[in-house]
């Protein structure tokens, strides 16, 4: 009797246990899935609270089963580099993140276990592109060309490691936005190539230019890369024409300091002189 009221004890404190780590694991679901991704290298975060638990990611493409992430299975990081597994690129993916219980049972079903679903993504059209790297050379008075180096993926193919320009093909165009030094109306040309020539600019002058990456073929918040630093050509040496608006606002104001010190000093001088004078001609003789 005594035996049987033991077993009866031992099951219901059993159940009572494993439905409370049920539900501590539900209260260290992952929280606030994003998505991190520039050039092709795509990573998910997430939040959680301390605990021991560990985080287990699958994904899915389109709809499709849940794949698992080798490299991030019953984990304590609360991130994941998807980069390998997002293929092909131009697939929405959804990722989800599974916590796993404190102890395991041999029976669990993994399909049980408290999760979290990211937004859906899709790297080629949504991976951010970096600023890239040109060079301006000068054709003639009148031209120039521009040699942007396609960026570099993190995705490798057979070792080697894609451009931008392996991935996007044909859909890779770029912007570039000039102007004339010290002018602020700016002029823009779209690029199908990585090398281009542009003509129709003002002999002798100095220009400035910057490039980016542009997608048209992308949603309207993706389409554009980070803007690339500026980089100006040598005007003809005319020094007065590439004097920015900046350069003749401090000029003009220390001239005007020198002439307003100057006429203080003279207006004080005489003011001083005349008083000089006044004492004189009307001290008692
Ligand atoms: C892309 O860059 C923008 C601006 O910095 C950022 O808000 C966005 O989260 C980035 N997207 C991805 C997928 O990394
Ligand atoms: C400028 O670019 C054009 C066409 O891309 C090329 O034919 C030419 O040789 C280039 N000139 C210089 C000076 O690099
Ligand atoms: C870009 O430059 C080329 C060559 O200079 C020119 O033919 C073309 O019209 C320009 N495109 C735009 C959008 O300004």
């Amino acid at each position: 009797m005594a035996s049987l009221k033991t077993v009866l004890c031992l099951g219901v404190c059993l159940s009572a246990w494993i439905i409370t780590t049920a539900d501590e694991a539900a209260t260290f679901k992952a929280e606030n899935l994003r998505w991190f991704s520039l050039d092709f290298k795509t990573i998910l975060k997430w939040t959680t609270k301390p605990s021991g638990h560990k985080y287990t990611v699958t994904y899915s493409s389109n709809g499709g089963d849940w794949l698992d992430c080798p490299d991030c299975t019953k984990m304590s990081d609360s991130e994941c580099e998807l980069t390998n597994y997002l293929k092909p690129y131009d697939s929405t993916y959804t990722v989800k993140v599974q916590t796993n219980p404190l102890i395991e049972q041999e029976d669990d079903d993994p399909d049980e276990f408290p999760h979290a679903n990211s937004l859906p993504f899709n790297p080629y059209r949504e991976s951010n592109i970096s600023a890239v790297v040109f060079t301006v050379e000068t054709v003639n008075q009148r031209s120039v060309n521009v040699s942007i180096t396609d960026p570099l993926t993190s995705i490798h193919r057979r070792g080697e490691q894609l451009s931008i320009r392996d991935v996007f093909k044909n859909d890779l165009k770029y912007k570039i936005s000039y102007y004339k030094s010290g002018s602020t109306g700016k002029r823009e040309n779209i690029s199908d190539s990585s090398t281009i020539q542009l003509s129709g600019l003002d002999a002798g002058q100095s220009y400035c230019f910057m490039v980016a990456a542009f997608i048209p073929s992308r949603p309207k918040a993706t389409q554009q890369g980070a803007w690339s630093i500026r980089q100006c050509t040598p005007g003809d040496g005319n020094i007065l024409q590439e004097l920015s608006l900046g350069t003749w606002v401090g000029i003009a104001f220390i001239l005007l300091t020198v002439l307003i010190t100057i006429v203080t000093v003279t207006v004080l001088c005489c003011r001083c002189c005349r008083q000089r004078n006044t004492y004189q001609s009307s001290a008692p003789v």
